[in-house]
């Protein structure tokens, strides 16, 4: 079966309707697309995207319940390592419902205007929900659209952010250099991404605790088997974080360093675009 974009995001939005079919701008306005958003997507995009889909009402929730309320923490060191000094205009892959977005524009009123871009439709419906709660809508655009193949200008953005997302596209190494594509030049990229904690006797602990509770605590909330066993097997199968570092480079990234939270369960890694 094909998975397309939808072709009538207007269902969900209090925006204008899209006029082009298959560009699937959700928000007040659309970006001037100079190529075609949501070029269509691989299998594997579309599999993601349709389990993110299902797990969506309880997914920030287990979020604040599995991390006891760090990623509010780690999301906020994200946020603040923008520059404050200057108008930004931001990109937010995978998006999802919004939590790293919401972060970016309260504590950073200089993010002039923002787009927030995910493959799961629902999830960007609820993304478009707590938009609206926060009246940030006149500053943001939701675009339904993969990651490593976004259709968004070159060099249009000032940052882009990634917050846990990157994990799950099929192609990272892809996904990072469309990153570096659309950043403008010396532009940044902030990505938020679980790692494994280097010390050897806290990652024991710490696998115990992603390949038991994750998965039990996941599947009784979210009524999800699948999604939180996919969420331990990606945690784990996810590169070292030099490796990390170095697919980065390889990307075309320059500067790029680490920087691990809460012992290292999360890395925020940072690169530039010279
Ligand atoms: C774990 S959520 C992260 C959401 C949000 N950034 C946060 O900090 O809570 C991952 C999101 O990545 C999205 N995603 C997965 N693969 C993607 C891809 N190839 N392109 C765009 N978004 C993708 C999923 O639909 C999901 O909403």
């Amino acid at each position: 079966m094909q998975c397309r974009p939808s072709s009538d995001p207007g269902a969900i939005t209090s925006g204008p309707r899209p006029t082009k079919p298959r560009t699937n701008w959700f928000g007040p306005a659309a970006l001037p697309p100079d190529g075609e958003a949501g070029a269509r997507p691989g299998a594997n995009w579309c599999g993601v995207g349709r389990m993110f889909d299902r797990i969506v009402r309880t997914y920030s929730l287990l979020n604040h319940i599995l991390s006891f309320g760090r990623d509010f923490s780690w999301r906020r060191t994200l946020a603040d390592a923008l520059d404050k000094d200057r108008e930004l205009k931001v990109l937010d892959m995978a998006t999802g419902a919004g939590d790293l977005l919401v972060s970016l524009l309260r504590r950073n009123p200089n993010i002039a205007q923002a787009v927030g871009l995910d493959i799961s439709e629902n999830m960007l419906a609820a993304c478009q929900r707590k938009i609206a709660g926060y009246k940030f809508t006149d500053r943001v655009t939701l675009v339904y659209a993969d990651a490593a193949c976004t259709g968004l200008p070159d060099e249009s953005f000032d940052v882009v952010t990634m917050g846990f997302g990157i994990r799950n596209t099929p192609d990272v190494f892809k996904t990072l250099t469309e990153i570096h594509r659309v950043l403008k030049p010396r532009g940044t990229a902030f990505i938020l991404e679980f790692s494994l904690p280097p010390n050897r006797i806290l990652r024991r602990i710490y696998l115990v605790y992603l390949r038991y509770f994750v998965p039990l605590v996941g599947c009784l909330i979210s009524r999800d088997r699948t999604a939180y066993r996919y969420l331990n097997k990606t945690i784990e199968s996810f590169y070292r974080i030099e490796d990390f570092c170095d697919l980065m480079r390889k990307a075309g990234f320059s500067g790029v360093r680490a920087e691990p939270l809460t012992f290292g369960v999360v890395s925020l890694y940072k690169g530039a675009k010279l």
